[in-house]
Order: C-alpha cells, then structure tokens, then sequence
C-alpha cells in the first residue's frame, strides 16, 4: 500500500527561532495517531537541530537540495553525507525553484537522484508544466519529459525510496490550484506512465503528491482523489495552524 504523505517545503524562510516556534506548535497540534507521514523541510542550517527538536515526534525532515558530488572545492555547498551525517534522510529534487532559478537541468537532477539514493536517502522528485505547456496542451509530454530524463533511469528496486510530487508551476505561490480534477487526471497520467516504463507493483505503490497552492480550504477535496497521495505544501506550511489543517484534511 502506498503511503499517505504532507511534506512542507519551507523554501527561505524561516531563522533558527522561528524554526523551533513553529516546530513546537506542528509537535502539539498535530494529532497523535494521524495515518499520513509529515515530512518538514526547513533550511540547510535549522536542519540539524529541527533532527533533534523532532527525534521524540513521527514528524520527518527532509533537506531541500543535495549537491551531486560526494565532496570537494564545491563552495556553498552540501553534500548527501553531510546531510545523513545529522540525520537528514530525505531530499526534495527538481523543484521548479531550483530549475528555473538555479538552472538545474533534467541531467543534473538526474544526478541529484543517483547520489541521493547511493546514500540511501528518500527522493522526493518534483516535476510540473509550465503555463505556456498547459496552454498549448503540451503538458502530459513536459511532464512525461521530466520524469524520464529526471528519474526512470534508477532501478526498480529504488522506488522505494522515491515519493513524486506533481507540482505545475503556474500554481506555485500564485493561489491558483489545479482543480481537483486537472490534479487527478494528471496524476492517473505519472502513475500510467510510472507502470509502462517500469511495473504495475511500482505504479501502484509510488505515492504521487500534488503541490501548488494547496490550503486548509481545498485540501480535502484534492486529497479526495484517488490518485493523490497527500501533498508538498508551500506557503501555507509555515503556519501551523494551516498546515495542521492540511494534514488532518487528508
Ligand atoms: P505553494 O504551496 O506556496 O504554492 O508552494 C508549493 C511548492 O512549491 C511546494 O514545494
């Protein structure tokens, strides 16, 4: 059975208080005994102490980057062992963010995947068509494009290890969501492309997350599909009574 899964993508925000705040409001008003997984990833520094903050919770942390490299004269940056080395076992790659404003590429995040899943971390791989793709109706190929240039080149035993997070661009930090039924109909498109390049036993088991203005308020009605896995939350993952509301809404 695949999992239930909210993640919040904490992006920049957040100094090392602001990060204990809000981390002791998720600790208290988030349910005991909810079924999803909740996953945080604050900023590279507040990694390490949100790991001990939440070493007594079932709340996770992912990073929100890895360099590829194992180590060496990479300045500014981190590395998957150093991400491991605090307790960080969980990455979010390919985001739109950092395709877009960082230049990564399909080949790059590709990287990303394999040094990721070499230390045994969980991949949470991010892909989404842009307006102009949605527009022009070339959004099914964009997405097809990312996910085989991005991901299907790891072996099937690695899903496992991978989470997808569908998130269209022209939804992030905009307010306007994919309806409920564009989500589904994409979504049943990955999963139907996940079991053609791969398994029927990986398609069904690959939890596929929706991200892109997700609230308290539409939540539940886009959790309701069949085909959506929960969701990577940004803007409204920084308050907690919101996010609480996201994660009890699934
Ligand atoms: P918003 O929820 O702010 O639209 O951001 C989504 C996102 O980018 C999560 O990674």
């Amino acid at each position: 059975m695949r999992k239930k899964i909210v993640a919040g993508n904490w992006k920049m925000h957040k100094n090392a208080e602001q990060t204990k705040e809000l981390l002791n409001e998720l600790i208290a008003k988030i349910p005991a005994g909810i079924e999803s997984q909740v996953i945080v990833a604050p900023t590279f520094v507040n990694l390490a102490s949100a790991v001990d903050h939440l070493a007594a919770t079932a709340i996770g942390v992912a990073a929100q980057n890895v360099h590829q490299a194992e180590g060496g004269a990479f300045t500014g940056e981190i590395s998957a062992d150093m991400l491991t080395s605090v307790g960080v076992n969980t990455v979010i790659l390919g985001h739109s963010e950092r395709r877009a404003i960082f230049h990564e590429t399909d080949a790059l995040i590709a990287s990303k995947v394999d040094t990721a899943l070499k230390h045994d971390m969980t991949v949470i791989f991010c892909f989404g068509e842009e307006l102009k793709d949605r527009q022009s109706g070339n959004h099914f190929n964009i997405v097809e494009n990312q996910l085989r240039d991005g991901l299907f080149h790891i072996e099937a035993a690695n899903w496992e290890k991978v989470v997808l997070a569908y998130e269209p661009v022209w939804a992030i930090g905009t307010g306007e969501t994919a309806s409920p039924e564009q989500a589904q109909e994409m979504h049943e498109f990955i999963r139907e492309t996940v079991l053609k390049a791969f398994s029927k036993e990986v398609a069904e088991n690959v939890s596929i997350l929706y991200g892109g203005s997700v609230k308290p308020d539409n939540a539940k009605e886009i959790f309701s599909k069949p085909d959506v896995d929960g969701g990577l939350i940004g803007g409204a993952a920084l308050k907690a009574d919101d996010f609480v509301a996201i994660v009890t809404a699934i």
